[in-house]
This record gives structure tokens, C-alpha cells and sequence, in this order.
């Protein structure tokens, strides 16, 4: 899978896509991401990429021609599948999101900055807008490193069968149960029992409970959702 990213900060991702799993991804050739420096779009001697607000308020918005001539010359030679705004005011970022998006060849990644890009440049381009949560971060970067991580596990061959994502909370729609590793008795504190029983049907079950238990507790929306 080819991931573009076109960000003014690269700095801010370098870092998180090039550690464990992320460049083992890249390493084995299942993932290829690629940062494009917007500032080299920029306008005039200062390279400028964003303006002052129409219509007045605080905060600069990310103009149209640097972020127009960066996508225009990533589409001449690249057929996107999507091309995703990361924004607060996008679509909420769910486990589904990533399954789907996992299955696609080519994307293209836009993170704004400041007040976020002008409205005209999403009407034009973007096919998707997703948010990855309620709270605002001061750009995009961290929320497409989010996408990143969350998609190059998925892909086929990244992740080994002891650690596979079909075992991860919310694959199933549930929260992971408890793990536990050596020692059996930690400062008085037990493994429980059943893990220690070598019954690995009596095991599974428990599992299921505890993550059960779990969800309902602490994320019964999450139950809710799945009786719709
Ligand atoms: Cl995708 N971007 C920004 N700037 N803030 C966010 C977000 C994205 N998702 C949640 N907050």
C-alpha cells in the first residue's frame, strides 16, 4: 500500500512511522509512505502557504494554490483511492474505518494547520474527512500518524500470527480481557487460576467473559452499537 502524506511539519512524522512495527511495514515493502513537503509549494520568497481569514477572526487558513499545486502534481502521476482530510470537524475515525481503508492501494493524506484549509480546496479534492476524536490537536500530523499505525497493521504480513489485529479490542466489537506474564505471584497479586489451567477452551471462555465484562463496564456504547 503507497500512503502520501502532504504536511508543512515532515519533522513532526518522520519519527513515529519509522520505529517497530511502522518500519518493519516498510522494511518487508507491504507499506511505502511518502512525506511531501507542502512549504515547497509555497508562495514567493517566504514560501507562504496560508492567509489571513475572509471575513475577519483569529487564525490563518491554509490558501488554496500551494495545496492545489502539490495535489494536481501528485495526480498526474498517482490514482488515489481516497484522498483524506484530517480535521476535527471530519467523520468520527472508527476500527471499521481503518478495515476499509486497509483494502486500498493508494492514498492521499492532507494535514491543516492553523484554522485548517480553505473550504474550496475539500470541495475539489477530498473524498474523505476524518476526525479521531473530540478534542482538537494543533494539526493534522498526529491524527495522520494515527492512520498510518492503525491501517499498516492490517496489511497482510505486517503484523505475525501471535500478535495478529483479529485478536485486538474492538476488532470483535470488544475490549481486550486482562494479560498477564511471569511472574505467577507479583508482590502477593496472582495470575488467575484459569490461565495457569492449560484448558484452552476453558481459557477462550473466560476471555470472552472478562472482555464482556469489560465493554459493559466500561464501554457499553460500544454493546449498543453492535445490537443496531
Ligand atoms: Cl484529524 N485534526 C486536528 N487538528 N484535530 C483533531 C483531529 C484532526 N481529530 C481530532 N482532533
Amino acid at each position: 500500500m503507497n500512503i502520501i502524506i502532504i504536511t508543512a511539519l515532515p519533522q513532526l512524522l518522520e519519527s513515529p512511522l519509522s520505529h517497530s512495527i511502522m518500519q518493519r511495514a516498510q522494511d518487508k515493502g507491504l507499506l511505502n509512505v511518502t512525506l511531501i513537503n507542502l512549504r515547497e509549494y509555497g508562495i514567493g520568497k517566504h514560501q507562504q502557504i496560508d492567509d489571513y481569514q475572509f471575513g475577519g477572526g483569529a487564525g490563518m487558513v491554509m490558501s488554496c494554490e500551494p495545496l492545489a499545486r502539490c495535489i494536481e502534481e501528485l495526480m498526474a502521476t498517482h490514482q488515489f483511492d481516497e484522498i483524506i482530510y484530517l480535521t476535527p470537524d471530519g467523520l468520527p475515525y472508527k476500527q471499521q474505518t481503518a478495515n476499509t481503508l486497509s483494502l486500498q492501494k493508494n492514498l492521499l493524506l492532507i494535514c491543516g494547520h492553523y484554522k485548517g484549509i480553505d473550504e474550496r480546496i475539500r470541495e475539489k479534492y477530498v473524498t474523505m474527512e476524518i476526525s479521531i476524536g473530540d478534542y482538537v490537536l494543533s494539526g493534522g500530523e498526529l491524527a495522520a500518524a494515527v492512520l498510518v499505525d492503525s491501517i499498516g497493521r492490517l496489511l497482510p504480513g505486517v503484523l505475525s500470527d501471535e500478535t495478529s489485529a483479529l485478536f485486538d479490542s474492538f476488532q470483535d466489537q470488544l475490549l481486550a480481557p486482562p494479560v498477564y506474564t511471569r511472574p505467577r505471584d507479583w508482590q502477593g497479586m496472582k495470575v488467575p487460576d484459569i490461565l495457569l489451567s492449560g484448558n484452552d477452551g476453558a481459557i477462550d471462555d473466560w476471555r470472552y467473559e472478562q472482555s464482556l465484562k469489560r465493554t459493559k463496564k466500561r464501554r457499553p456504547d460500544i454493546l449498543e452499537d453492535n445490537e443496531e
